[in-house]
């Protein structure tokens, strides 16, 4: 190549590298932006610089994985990768293109394609998963069920037909996800549709979701370094118990509840009652069920009625991953219960001593939700801990 070419060459690519790192520069000083107030998020991201050891252990917590966007790599190659209704239909798992798809046959011939783009669910008991259809987000047939290991027809799916046609909403995702921003849109004056904006899903529920808006933090901290009091946060520490409740019972208080206003709003300090109308407390409620519901459980359990201290963070540490180790919650039930008035009978389990769970806080059925499983009639069903804390016959 002739010199001078090269040169100019060298030169525009030496200028745009310029521009970009100009531009990229003042960009990530935010703190030249507007400054941030009470309602300004700093993104997850930000928090690892100052608090690090949580950022890698929350990595795991079900909550950050409870949404995903789905590639091949995500996905993997489950199998079996077939769900039968029937003789005739059958709903396959398939690989087409740089794409997973849920693929439904009638007699062989294929007749519905959707893409799968993301899941809901962590996939402690299940994961189902979700297609966007223009600003549409629904729900696709087979969901992935952990007690199984393999795929069922969606809980409160149709029982003989592949159905493609039930919407997720953002009240969906207002539990399962950090933010999404939505479009109320009413053609007609007796229908409203919900419309989502699909790039605006931040998957996952991130820390800013439990622990409120950070930008201001943030910016206080990065400007008083030697400041080692938290400034611009919900201090836990001083929340009364209602308010440490309601902090978790913004997701785990019922999924029957009516909504007020967005959730994605809530922060710690809030008072669940200006968010729905029937949070608890109120007697119109239904009897609390053991799926999603822990926290209307647990307020009828004794432990929580007699003790002033009782709240989820009694037994839970949310920033890690402590399922399945009965062990270490059974600690937590001793740290109140030092003697114990057990029976000779009880007392001749071999694990009484380290195992108080199963006895007291057992597995019990969802009356709310269960589901299909190919080739059985009746439905199969969801199994939680009941937090109702009792003596269990
Ligand atoms: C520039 C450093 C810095 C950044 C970035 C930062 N924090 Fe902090 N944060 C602190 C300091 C310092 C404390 C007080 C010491 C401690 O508790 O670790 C604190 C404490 C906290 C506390 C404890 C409050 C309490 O109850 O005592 C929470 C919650 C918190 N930060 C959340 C966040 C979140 C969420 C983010 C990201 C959006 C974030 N922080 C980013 C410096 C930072
Ligand atoms: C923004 C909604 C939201 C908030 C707030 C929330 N959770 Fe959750 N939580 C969920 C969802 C959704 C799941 C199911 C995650 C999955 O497996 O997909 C979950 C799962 C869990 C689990 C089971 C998984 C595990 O880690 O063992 C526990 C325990 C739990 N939450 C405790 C809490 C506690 C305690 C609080 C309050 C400090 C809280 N959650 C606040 C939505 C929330
Ligand atoms: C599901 C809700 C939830 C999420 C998500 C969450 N936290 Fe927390 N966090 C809590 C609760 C509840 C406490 C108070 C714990 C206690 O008192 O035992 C807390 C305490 C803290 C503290 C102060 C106490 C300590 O252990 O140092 C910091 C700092 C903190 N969180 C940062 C974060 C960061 C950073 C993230 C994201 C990586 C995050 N949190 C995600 C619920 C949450
Ligand atoms: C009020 C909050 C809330 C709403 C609304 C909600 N969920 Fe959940 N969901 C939870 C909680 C909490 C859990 C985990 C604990 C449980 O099952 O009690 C959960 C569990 C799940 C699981 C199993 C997760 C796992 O890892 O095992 C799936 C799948 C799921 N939800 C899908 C959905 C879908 C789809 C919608 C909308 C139709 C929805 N949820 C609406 C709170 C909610
Ligand atoms: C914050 C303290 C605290 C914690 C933690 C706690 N409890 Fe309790 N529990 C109490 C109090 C207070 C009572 C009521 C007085 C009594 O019976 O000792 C009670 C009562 C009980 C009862 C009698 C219930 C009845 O209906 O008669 C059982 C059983 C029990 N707890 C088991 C447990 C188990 C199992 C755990 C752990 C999963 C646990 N508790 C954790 C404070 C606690
Ligand atoms: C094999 C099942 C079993 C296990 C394991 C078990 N319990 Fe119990 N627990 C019972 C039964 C049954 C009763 C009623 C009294 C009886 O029959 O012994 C009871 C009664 C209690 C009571 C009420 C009596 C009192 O002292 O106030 C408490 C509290 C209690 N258990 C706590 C615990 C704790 C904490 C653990 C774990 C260290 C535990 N239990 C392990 C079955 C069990
Ligand atoms: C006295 C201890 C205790 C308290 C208080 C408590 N939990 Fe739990 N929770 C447990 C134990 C034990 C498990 C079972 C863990 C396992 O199987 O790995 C559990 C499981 C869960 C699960 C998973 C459900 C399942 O069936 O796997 C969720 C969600 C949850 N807790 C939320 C909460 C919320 C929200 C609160 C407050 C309203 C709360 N818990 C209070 C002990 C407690």
């Amino acid at each position: 190549m002739h010199l001078i070419q090269m040169k100019k060459r060298l030169f525009f690519t030496l200028s745009i590298i310029g521009l970009i790192v100009v531009f990229l520069t003042q960009c990530m000083d935010f703190r030249k932006a507007a400054p941030a107030n009470e309602k300004t998020f700093a993104g997850a991201a930000t928090c690892r610089t100052c608090h690090q050891q949580i950022s890698d252990s929350y990595l795991q917590n079900p909550h950050q994985q409870t949404t995903h966007s789905i590639g091949i790599q995500t996905l993997g190659t489950p199998t079996p990768d077939t769900y039968s209704f029937n003789d005739h239909l059958q709903v396959k798992i398939e690989k087409q293109g740089d794409a997973m798809y849920q693929v439904a046959y009638m007699d062989g011939k294929q007749t519905t394609t959707r893409r799968i783009d993301i899941s809901i669910g962590s996939g402690e008991k299940a994961i189902t998963y979700g297609t966007w259809e223009g600003n549409q987000l629904k729900q696709l047939p087979l969901s992935y069920f952990k007690q199984i290991k393999g795929w069922a027809n969606s809980p409160g799916f149709p029982q003989h037909t592949a159905y493609f046609g039930r919407i997720i909403d953002a009240r969906c995702l207002e539990c399962h996800s950090s933010f999404v921003d939505r479009k109320i849109i009413q053609d007609d004056p007796l229908k409203v549709k919900e419309e989502l904006v699909s790039g605006s899903l931040v998957y996952g529920i991130d820390c800013e979701r439990c622990h409120g808006p950070a930008g201001k933090h943030v910016e206080f901290h990065l400007d008083h370094p030697q400041e080692k009091a938290a400034k611009y946060i919900a201090l836990y520490q001083t929340l009364t118990k209602k308010q440490k409740m309601d902090a978790c019972a913004v997701c785990h208080g019922g999924n029957d509840m009516e909504i007020l206003k967005s959730v994605f709003a809530f922060k710690p300090g809030d008072d669940l009652r200006s968010y729905y109308t029937n949070a608890s407390g109120n007697t119109a409620k239904k009897a609390p069920d053991v799926h999603g519901n822990q926290s209307d459980m647990l307020a009828e359990s004794k432990c929580f009625i007699q003790s002033k201290t009782m709240d989820c963070t009694n037994c839970h540490q949310t920033h890690e991953n402590l399922k399945g180790n009965l062990t270490s919650y059974s600690k937590r039930c001793i740290s109140c219960h030092a003697t114990i008035k057990h029976t000779a009978i009880t007392l001749k389990n071999a694990v009484v001593k380290t195992n108080c769970i199963d006895c007291h806080m057992p597995k019990q059925s969802s009356g709310v939700i269960s589901f299909q499983q190919a080739g059985k009639t009746g439905t199969s069903a969801y199994q939680l801990r009941t937090h109702k804390i009792g003596i269990y016959h």
